[in-house]
Order: C-alpha cells, then sequence, then structure tokens
C-alpha cells in the first residue's frame, strides 16, 4: 500500500450518519477492525480499555433515546461498538487489573512488576498529579481508548467500511442501561465513547479543514 492510497482513506473516512442496513459487514471485517483496536499502544502497556459490541436490537432500541448523537446509526449499523475506560478502582498501582497485566500479560518477572508498580504510583501520583480526581483518572483512560478508536476507523477506512464516532450520549443514562446489564463490571468501567461501523447509503459533503498552515508550526 502506497502514501496515496493511504491519504485516500483518510479522504474517504467521514462522520457516516447513516448506513445501507441492506448491506451487512462480513464478520471476518470486523475482527480485522477489531484487532486493530487491541494492538493499539497505552500507557505503560496497561489496556484500559473494552469494546462492547453492540448487536442485540434491544439493546440498542433502550440506547436510542439517550444516545442523540446517533439516531440513524444505532438503528442501521452493521456494528455498534461501545468503548469503556477503566475507572480509578482499576488503574490504581495495587487493582487487581494492574497486576494481571503484568504478571500475566506482559509476563514480567516479580522484582520488575515491583519495580513498574512503583514507577507508575510515582507517575500517576506525582508526575501527572490525577491520583486524587476519580474522573480525571478515568479521563485519563478515555484518551487511551480515543487511540484505539482512531486505529478501528482508519483500519475500517482502508478496506473500504464506514464508521461514526459518537459522543452524543448521556453519559450518566448510557452507563445506567449497561449497568442494568451487567456490563460495567461493578463501576470497574465508564463509556468513553461509541462508535458504529457500516456502508454508507449517500455520498457525504466534501470535506473541510483549517489548511496545513495553519494547524503546524514549525519551530526551526
Ligand atoms: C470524539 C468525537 C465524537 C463525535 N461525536 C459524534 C456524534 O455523536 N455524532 C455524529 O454524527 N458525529 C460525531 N462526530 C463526528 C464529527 O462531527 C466529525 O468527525 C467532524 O465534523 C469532521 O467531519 P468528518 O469526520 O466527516 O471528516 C464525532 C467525532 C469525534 C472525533
Amino acid at each position: 500500500m502506497n502514501k496515496e492510497q493511504i491519504l485516500n482513506a483518510f479522504h474517504f473516512r467521514h462522520a457516516c450518519k447513516e448506513f445501507d442496513p441492506e448491506k451487512k459487514i462480513s464478520r471476518e471485517d470486523f475482527d480485522y477492525i477489531l484487532e486493530t483496536g487491541r494492538l493499539s499502544p497505552s500507557s505503560f502497556g496497561f489496556e484500559p480499555w473494552k469494546f462492547v459490541v453492540v448487536q442485540q436490537p434491544l439493546l440498542r432500541e433502550k440506547l436510542l433515546p439517550v444516545t442523540w448523537g446517533a439516531q440513524k446509526q444505532i438503528p442501521t449499523s452493521s456494528y455498534f461498538v461501545i468503548i469503556l475506560a477503566r475507572t480509578k478502582k482499576d488503574l490504581v498501582a495495587d487493582a487487581d487489573h494492574i497486576r494481571n497485566i503484568m504478571e500475566n500479560i506482559q509476563q514480567l518477572p516479580e522484582e520488575v512488576v515491583k519495580r513498574k508498580g512503583e514507577i507508575y504510583h510515582r507517575f500517576l501520583e506525582t508526575d501527572f498529579k490525577i491520583l486524587d480526581n476519580e474522573r480525571v483518572m478515568f479521563e485519563w483512560a478515555c484518551r487511551q481508548t480515543y487511540i484505539a478508536l482512531g486505529n478501528m476507523m482508519t483500519a475500517a477506512a482502508l478496506i473500504g467500511i464506514d464508521s461514526c464516532p459518537i459522543e452524543g450520549f448521556d453519559k450518566d443514562q448510557a452507563e445506567s442501561i449497561l449497568r442494568d446489564e451487567g456490563l460495567l463490571e461493578g463501576d470497574r468501567f465508564g463509556i468513553s465513547c461509541m462508535v458504529a461501523f457500516g456502508y454508507r447509503v449517500k455520498e457525504p459533503r466534501d470535506k473541510t479543514r483549517q489548511r496545513i498552515e495553519q494547524v503546524v508550526e514549525w519551530v526551526q
């Protein structure tokens, strides 16, 4: 794949408002999109996310009234993903999740687990100063989920699949719906954002962006 093809994919990608309900993304293509989310980078490699794929029509129906930014995307998308981010409970240095990643996923030796845990704690407490604020801790995890979000949308565009990122929802109400379904695992997760995938029904408006000189400042 050359640079022109990659840039073409960036032009192809747009926030698709409505998908063709008759044209479904294959499971193989969607697994490829999810894989690019899974492979995304995260701070310290702690992967503070979960991707909930909402295919059940009843749950989509429940989400519709609290998701003003996805009124057409929820009913028409082939796959509708709610990206969850971990909350402070799961992000403090001595949380089970952090220990599990270091020991069982990264397979670090015990002394490295200890040292990395100390550095991580200092990072939260002193460097970033986020440890005393639950919301900021959660938002820090959310920031990382947006890398996965971007990667999945780009990966989709590269194979001709449309998407729409979604922040147009009432967080409390949407989380309450997921909580009732047992999807927030005792408030260890909150909703970061959502993203819909499918095939467009109509061509988008021309892309509008600031010029490159307006967004890039060179210091040399
Ligand atoms: C974090 C984020 C949240 C967004 N939320 C919504 C949304 O709820 N509904 C929607 O239709 N578009 C949403 N958008 C799409 C933006 O409006 C869109 O990306 C922007 O206008 C640029 O247009 P383009 O993506 O088509 O190039 C969101 C985009 C981002 C990055």
